[in-house]
């Protein structure tokens, strides 16, 4: 047996599958066998195309697709062999939700890193695109500059689909400029569900879960986007996506998972929920006296705290109705405690301003991911926000502040 040669790849095969049956412990396991390598060999046709046609998606633009039917565009992308564009041809088929565990991924740092060269104005604009973007928060100072060494420009016109939703995810988008409406399916009619507003990022949900994309995406006006790729399921061709987002995700999951269990307000979520939760958190660290909000701007960020205090503050008014500079505290949150949910619920302008007292470490979520998430909560938030009312009956004899 000494001299029997192990082919490439059969290893990280048999391993991908053990750790499907292991997971979802299926009572059939040839059965289950068939439709996992099934699925498994679906999916890897349309990545070796990608290779072929060349997969350097440089400023490549996409296509727009708003009046055409589905079927169309397919047979004209089965013929476009010189438009690589990443979107397009390198969908996959999921094979189930989480099917890829990076604990399991031994051989991560080991495969070569993929740059796309960018001028100095486009490494510029993309920094500032990426600065604020929440799931690269965890990141590493040397790994945040190998996403964007590994990020591409993408061109986008009026009406053109970023993404479809029920499509297998490809890229992950960081929005430089555009706006883009959000479209999901509900009873069957396409209903728009929010906007991004030249800033934000998109796309994550189908990479990280392994799920068809969740919602679809058009671009309203010309704008453009840095994607990075989602790479492939084997562990011997995984792009930036998975080897640096999937698996520092897998690290703030074993380091916040169990700090949230314990906040109150996301106690009656399931487990699974909660866990979403943990996977699209920013953490942002705020020295004594740092303003996290600031009453009157526009809101787009949902906190909760873990280590520390803030305190929130409402400017009072004159006996003429006018504000005054001086702000009056109304409340203190510490650990487990949550603020700036208000304006989210209510798309007003932020209603007080919030500092933080000494050192504070908070956790941030940005308000699509508030929206998509903490529905099941909101219940609870607004039987809150009620009593935010009877607190400022209390200090200022009636509610006013909270009314813009
Ligand atoms: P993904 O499912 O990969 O592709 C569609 C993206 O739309 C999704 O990831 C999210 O990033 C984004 N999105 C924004 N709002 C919603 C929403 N309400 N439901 C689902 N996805 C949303």
């Amino acid at each position: 047996m000494s001299n029997v040669e192990i082919p490439a790849g059969l290893k990280e095969l048999l391993q991908g599958y053990t750790v499907e049956v292991l997971r979802h412990r299926p009572p059939n396991l040839v059965e289950f066998a068939v439709q996992y390598f099934t699925q498994l060999l679906e999916g890897q046709k349309p990545e070796q195309r990608a290779h072929k046609c060349g997969s350097k998606p440089e400023g490549v633009a996409l296509k727009n697709n708003s009046n055409k039917p589905k079927k169309d565009e397919e047979e004209e992308e089965e013929k476009d062999t010189i438009k690589p564009t990443p979107g397009k041809y390198s969908r996959r088929v999921a094979v189930c939700a989480e099917a890829y565990n990076p604990d399991d991924d031994k051989d991560d740092d080991t495969q070569p890193q993929v740059v796309h060269p960018k001028t100095d104005e486009q490494r510029q604009r993309l920094q500032d695109a990426c600065k604020d973007i929440l799931l690269f928060k965890t990141l590493e100072k040397e790994q945040f500059s190998e996403v964007l060494d590994a990020m591409f420009e993408v061109l986008v016109k009026p009406e053109d689909h970023i993404i479809d939703q029920g499509d297998d995810g490809d890229n992950f988008y960081v929005i430089d400029k555009g706006v883009y409406d959000i479209f999901v399916l509900k009873d069957g009619a396409s209903i728009c569900v929010g906007k991004y507003n030249n800033k934000g990022s998109f796309g994550e949900l189908a990479l990280m879960y392994n799920t068809p994309r969740a919602a679809t995406i058009v671009a309203t006006q010309d704008g453009a986007l840095w994607g990075l790729v989602r790479g492939h399921s084997m562990p011997s061709d995984r792009a930036t996506f998975h080897r640096l987002i999937v698996k520092n995700n897998a690290k703030k999951r074993r380091m916040y998972e169990a700090f949230i269990e314990c906040v109150p307000l996301l106690k009656s979520l399931e487990l699974s929920e909660r866990m979403k939760i943990v996977d699209v958190l920013g953490v942002r660290v705020f020295k004594d006296g740092d303003c996290i909000i600031t009453q009157g701007e526009k809101a787009d960020c949902f906190y909760i705290v873990e280590s520390g205090e803030v305190k929130i503050m409402i400017k009072t008014k004159t006996k003429s109705g006018q504000q005054n500079n001086s702000e009056v505290e109304v409340a203190r949150c510490s650990r487990g405690q949550y603020f700036g949910e208000l304006a989210l619920v209510t798309s007003k302008p932020r209603a007080a301003s919030v500092y933080a007292v000494g050192q504070t470490k908070c956790l941030v979520i940005d308000i699509q991911a508030f929206e998509r998430l903490l529905g099941p909560c909101m219940d609870i938030m607004k039987r809150n926000i009620s009593q935010y009312e009877d607190q400022l009956v209390a200090l200022f004899g009636s509610s006013d502040h909270l009314k813009h």
